[in-house]
């Protein structure tokens, strides 16, 4: 080995303790920040780590090098423009949508390597992950922008088309592998996987969703892994397992959290299509309240619990959330968020929103500590939550049967701020709206909450 290999596993070994670090540091909302730095600086060295390679070794000459440098400049511009423009309420879908990019590069990388060595298990692991990812993850982000139907899509003989890409994957992956015809194959297993991705994910919807995002996102980390072994580079193996790694526990989490089994969501979304329309059993009248009404319960009340959703990062209310919970608790009133772990459109967005507006972490509760509190709680005021907080989940037959709530509805009052009676994600009624100790405040959450921290101003002088 000479004296550039070593210094370039040296750079290598640097980078891969860096994306630890990095990760560990994501440990903290306080630390966060400094760990995402630091991990896209190492990613930059790597990335420049790998050229000096593709220079010594003479491998880029000529055009290849314009296409190169036009590939970084349209990849690295196109990726800065998407993450300054994009508000905070569409990150899921460009999260989904990099994890496409991710899993088709990594894809594209093992049909390279097919052609120039043969096939292998990275390069049929490779595509068949890479496959399932891209196509997988452009469903996804269709779904959460909009593009497609959010709703679970089943259509006749579904499973069995599933089950039969399955097979397909499978003899595809073990006659590429076994040698001749091993080209015909490997095309195959690239049509079947890129099938089963769109097959895997139309029939999810509802509260499965986050659950889908965060294994492709596994599915994503642990195909550049396999793109790492098909290269033979070493960083590329870390920062896929990485990926991959902190992917599946996530998934894992997630799908607790939501009361899921991974198998039968990935067998086609079991249990999210079957939503019967759900008639809730509300009393049927919405009390609407007006904001002296809201004010009143809460700069009267011991304990007020914030239930936040997807409509507090949709209004950007943040700051008005904690300037009209600072005004309370000034009062002596004990305030607390319940945080449900799929509340928003991804993992932690209620969390990071929280902390963005500088609500301190400690006021921050989990689901089932909110949950064991909430009968002592006098009023639960819910913002722009929906799904989360919607009581049809305890009953069957319904698209967010099974998940665990926020049991909003037990609290002794309720203030629900939203802008109608309009459903969530999940596209259902939802009772709580309805119930007898429920008022509603309906405006834009920014709106509504200025103008009852001004109602609550007012009362207490
Ligand atoms: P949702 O059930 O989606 O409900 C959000 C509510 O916010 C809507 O009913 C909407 O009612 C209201 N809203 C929207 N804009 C508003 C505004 N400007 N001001 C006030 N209210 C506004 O939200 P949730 O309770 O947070 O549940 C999340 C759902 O998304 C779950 O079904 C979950 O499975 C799904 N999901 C989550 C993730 C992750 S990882 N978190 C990813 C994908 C999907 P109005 O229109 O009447 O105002």
């Amino acid at each position: 080995m000479n004296a550039f290999d070593v210094v370039i596993r040296l750079v290598y070994l640097a980078v891969a303790t860096c994306f630890v670090l990095g990760l560990h540091l994501m440990n903290s909302p306080v630390t966060a920040r400094r760990g995402n730095l630091l991990s896209a600086g190492a990613m930059a060295v790597a990335v420049a780590a790998t050229v000096a390679v593709l220079v010594q070794a003479g491998g880029v000459q000529g055009w290849a090098w314009i296409a190169l440098a036009a590939g970084a400049a349209l990849g690295a511009g196109l990726g800065l423009l998407l993450a300054r423009r994009v508000p905070m309420t569409a990150m899921p879908q460009l999260v989904s949508l990099f994890n496409a990019v991710g899993g088709g590069a990594a894809a594209l990388i093992g049909v390279h390597d097919f052609v120039l060595r043969g096939s292998s298990l990275p390069v049929v692991l490779d595509v068949l992950i890479g496959g399932v990812t891209f196509s997988g993850s452009l469903v996804a982000s269709g779904k959460l922008q909009g593009l497609v139907p959010s709703r679970p899509i089943v259509f006749p003989g579904a499973r069995v088309l599933t089950v039969v890409l399955v097979l397909v994957m499978l003899v595809a992956a073990g006659l590429s592998l076994a040698g001749p015809g091993g080209a015909v194959a490997l095309v195959a297993l690239a049509v079947a996987a890129l099938g089963f991705g769109v097959t895997m994910v139309t029939p999810i919807g509802g509260a499965d969703m986050p659950v889908v995002i965060s294994l492709l996102n596994a599915f994503t980390g642990t195909a550049v892994a396999m793109a790492g072994f098909a290269l033979g580079n070493g960083v590329l193996i870390t920062a896929g397992a990485l990926v991959g790694a902190s992917g599946a526990i996530l998934t894992k989490l997630m799908a607790d959290a939501m009361n899921r089994s991974i198998t039968a969501i990935m067998a086609g979304g079991f249990g999210t299509g079957d939503s019967t329309g759900d008639q809730a059993p509300g009393t049927g009248v919405v009390r609407a309240l007006s904001a002296d009404d809201a004010a009143i319960q809460l700069a009267y009340a011991s304990r007020v619990v914030v239930v936040p959703g997807y409509g507090l990062a949709a209004a950007q209310a943040q700051y008005q959330l904690r300037e009209l919970a600072e005004l309370l608790e000034g009062r002596g009133v004990n305030v607390a968020y319940a945080v449900h772990p799929v509340a928003g459109r991804m993992p932690g967005h209620m969390n990071v929103l929280l902390a963005e507006a500088g609500v301190p972490y400690d006021q921050l509760v989990e689901l089932d500590a909110a949950n064991a509190a909430m009968p002592q709680t006098d009023v639960a005021l819910v913002v722009g939550a929906n799904d989360v907080v919607n009581p049809a989940a305890r009953r069957p037959g319904t698209a967010v049967s099974g998940m665990p709530i926020i049991d909003a509805d037990r609290a002794k009052s309720v203030i629900v701020v939203k802008r109608s009676m309009g459903h969530g994600y999940a596209g259902i009624d939802n009772e709580l709206y309805t119930a007898a100790t429920t008022g509603m405040y309906f405006a834009d959450a920014k709106k509504a909450l200025a103008e009852i921290t001004a109602a609550v101003k007012v009362l207490v002088g």
